[in-house]
């Protein structure tokens, strides 16, 4: 293939990653299965969602982490604190709450009405004095250690975090710190449940080797060319267990040519998948950790954050996606694409498009997601082969190895 100039002829290597074939088990051994929960997700910080999501005192909302059985509400107390609690009542251990996110002075357990305050305390018990020697103070909801990064909120599930979050995202922080998001409290929400495990639902999101081959007329155009007919990366870092890829964008692309109304819908600045029309200025692009290299071809980021989420950004918005183990063969995705509000009919046009362009690319997504599995478990392959364009998912498998058989976080960090 002839590469253009600004594509790394060897990625991997360049980035001192080896390449050979990596094991098949690791997505299919249900015993690795019950390791990940332990020595990745119970270790490592975890990200439930946008300060966005609870701006306001009692604001709540309740995440499922169907890999721990539990669920969580994560609130913003009277204090102003994010607080977060399992959502189990210290009565007889039912769930206390149902809805998925409001808000609430009182959490009320609706089977004989306990209520915890939006801090998770105690605060009333129907016929109290029929309970012998009753302490309350022992019976808030249990608390789980919550921790706040630039607007995201990571929860931990280990009795203790063996390391800080700070240590957690150690060099990605460095280089992500301070973006400015754009619209972070006006999502769209796209979720599933998916059979194949989390890594291979996270692996289709972080590659594009599969764009010429299964999108070629949703991402197709805009995402290969003949100067990079396979969506080759323009550059990738790895930031201690996390990692990030940018990506090319062809800068003879014309998608909507044929279109008059195409045009004149577009001709507004909100591109199909956000990405930079010419004489755009938007500050997310001087960001250091955004195309760090500044490529001017540069079309989107990928940043993955270890073990289950990405953030990906272009140069007008940002989308995340995450990855919930359920067991070792399904998973609850979860997607949000961040976009300005409508304020004229235009935009608003532009935003059904936009939805509805996104979720015909995950229609083309998700068979193949659900059949890889089938092929994994099949036994027929012991081992997978990655491509230079699918450096994110070998860089993620070697850290869920990495992690699985380190004693400590420390240790899986060093
Ligand atoms: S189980 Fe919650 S009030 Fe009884
Ligand atoms: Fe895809």
């Amino acid at each position: 293939m002839n590469h253009p100039k600004e594509l790394q002829p060897s990625l991997t290597r360049s980035v001192g990653m080896n390449t050979d074939p990596m094991p098949t088990s690791l997505y299919t051994d249900p015993a690795q299965f019950e390791t990940e929960r332990e020595r990745v997700f119970r270790r490592s910080w975890l990200m439930v969602g946008r300060i966005e999501r609870i701006p306001k005192a009692g604001d709540f909302f309740v995440k499922e982490l169907a890999i721990f059985k539990t669920s969580l509400i994560v609130a913003r107390s009277e204090d102003g604190r994010v607080r977060a609690f399992h959502n189990v009542c210290a009565h007889r251990a039912n769930i206390v709450e149902h809805r998925a996110c409001g808000n609430a002075k009182r959490f009320v357990c609706r089977y004989h009405s306990w209520g915890y305050n939006n801090a998770g305390d105690l605060a009333h018990v129907p016929d109290e004095a029929g309970f012998l020697g009753l302490d309350k103070k022992k019976c808030g909801l249990t608390q789980v250690t919550v921790e706040v990064w630039d607007g995201w909120i990571f929860i931990n599930m280990a009795q203790a975090p063996e390391v800080s979050l700070q240590e957690f995202l150690g060099p990605m922080a460095d280089a992500m710190a301070g973006i400015e998001y754009p619209n972070p409290d006006h999502p769209i929400v796209l979720r599933g449940e998916f059979n194949a495990n989390w890594k291979v639902v996270a692996e289709n999101f972080s590659e594009a080797y599969h764009i010429a081959s299964i999108h070629p007329k949703t991402l197709g155009p805009l995402y290969t060319g003949q100067a990079n007919p396979f969506s080759r990366p323009l550059s990738a870092n790895l930031y201690g267990a996390h990692r990030s890829l940018s990506l090319w964008l062809n800068p003879t692309a014309a998608p909507f040519a044929k279109s008059k109304f195409a045009q004149w819908l577009f001709s507004a600045g909100h591109s199909i998948t956000g990405t930079r029309q010419e004489g755009q200025v938007n500050t997310i692009t001087e960001h250091r950790g955004v195309n760090p290299t500044k490529n001017e071809h540069w079309s989107s980021d990928v940043n993955w954050f270890f073990p289950n989420w990405h953030m990906q950004i272009s140069a007008n918005q940002f989308w995340t996606h995450e990855f919930w183990p359920i067991s070792s063969t399904k998973t609850m995705w979860e997607a949000r694409f961040y976009n300005r509000k409508a304020t004229r009919v235009r935009e608003r046009l532009q935003l059904e498009h936009f939805t509805s362009h996104i979720t015909d690319t995950m229609l083309e997504d998700f068979g193949n997601i659900e059949s890889m599995q089938a092929g994994m478990e099949s036994g027929a392959k012991p081992f997978v082969h990655f491509n230079e364009s699918e450096i994110l998912c070998r860089h993620g498998l070697e850290q869920v190895a990495k992690w699985s058989a380190a004693e400590t976080a420390k240790d899986a960090l060093a």
